[in-house]
């Protein structure tokens, strides 16, 4: 089956306003020729930023995520965003369970799931991250805590819900480190994903399910990693914050 490549930035905790915007100017050009059939390419700015970057890319192919949501719809939750809020502004993605809000902010399993569902109640796009530890890898661990990430974070969806979801693939031990999964390791690894999802929700929805490689990818890794065939994009960080290098890896994954 044949799944449109998506490439996403997550700025992570970087860019102003005033930045933001300078990036998504500069980049626009460097990605215009680039067909919404072929790719989505996505930005994940803070929350502060999102709204300078929904107006910066009127017009362009370029999407907008945001990096959590909360699963209430209201309520007492100091320092949370609703589904509905982010909705309302414009954006269409979301990042979920990423390792770092897994290991800094006491994210689990379950809290994935809760967000996931007020996500997509909202019809919001999500991206679902998991991954393995380099403890767990060198312990042959990585199939078990993708199996647990994958049974507990996607728990109770439905078929149809789980086609509008995007798996991100993100060894903890490449991510800002420089040390990027091989083509080899990561393909193994995505193939895993893929059969775990077919066998969660039948082949049908597993084998169009999008799953994002994330770690260390750059333009000069992005082509040999996004040609395996369970590869369908990437979940970028550091390569994502200047314009040159994102629209570079870009035009290398596609
Ligand atoms: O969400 C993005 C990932 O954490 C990858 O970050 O490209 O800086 O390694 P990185």
């Amino acid at each position: 089956m044949s799944r449109k490549v998506i490439i996403a930035g997550n700025w992570k905790m970087n860019k102003t306003a005033a930045e933001g915007k300078a990036l998504v100017d500069a980049l626009k050009p460097l990605v215009a020729d680039v067909c919404p059939d072929v790719a989505d390419i996505v930005v994940c700015p803070t929350f502060t930023t999102l709204a300078a970057v929904i107006d910066a890319v009127k017009g362009s192919n370029i999407k907008v995520g945001a990096q959590n949501v909360h699963w209430a719809e209201s309520g007492a939750f100091t320092g949370e965003i609703s589904a509905a809020m982010l909705k309302e502004l414009g954006v269409e993605y979301v990042i979920l369970g990423h390792s770092e809000r897994r290991q800094y902010f006491g994210e689990t399993d379950e809290t994935v799931n809760k967000r996931l569902k007020a996500a997509l109640a909202a019809g919001l796009k999500p991206i679902v991250c998991v991954g393995e530890l380099l403890e767990e890898r060198e312990t042959g661990k990585t199939e078990k805590v993708l199996f647990t990430q994958l049974e507990g974070g996607l728990a109770g969806l439905s078929k149809e819900d789980m086609a509008k979801v995007v798996i991100a693939y993100e060894p903890v031990w490449a991510i800002g480190t420089g040390k990027t999964a091989t083509p080899e390791i990561a393909e193994e690894t995505h193939n895993y994903i893929r059969c775990t999802l077919n066998d969660m929700f039948g082949k049908e929805i597993g084998e169009g399910v999008r799953i994002q490689y994330g770690g260390s990818m750059k333009a000069e890794n992005a082509k040999e990693l996004v040609a395996q065939p369970n590869i369908d994009g990437g979940l970028i960080g550091g390569a994502a914050l200047k314009a040159d290098s994102f629209s570079a890896l870009i035009h290398n994954a596609i």
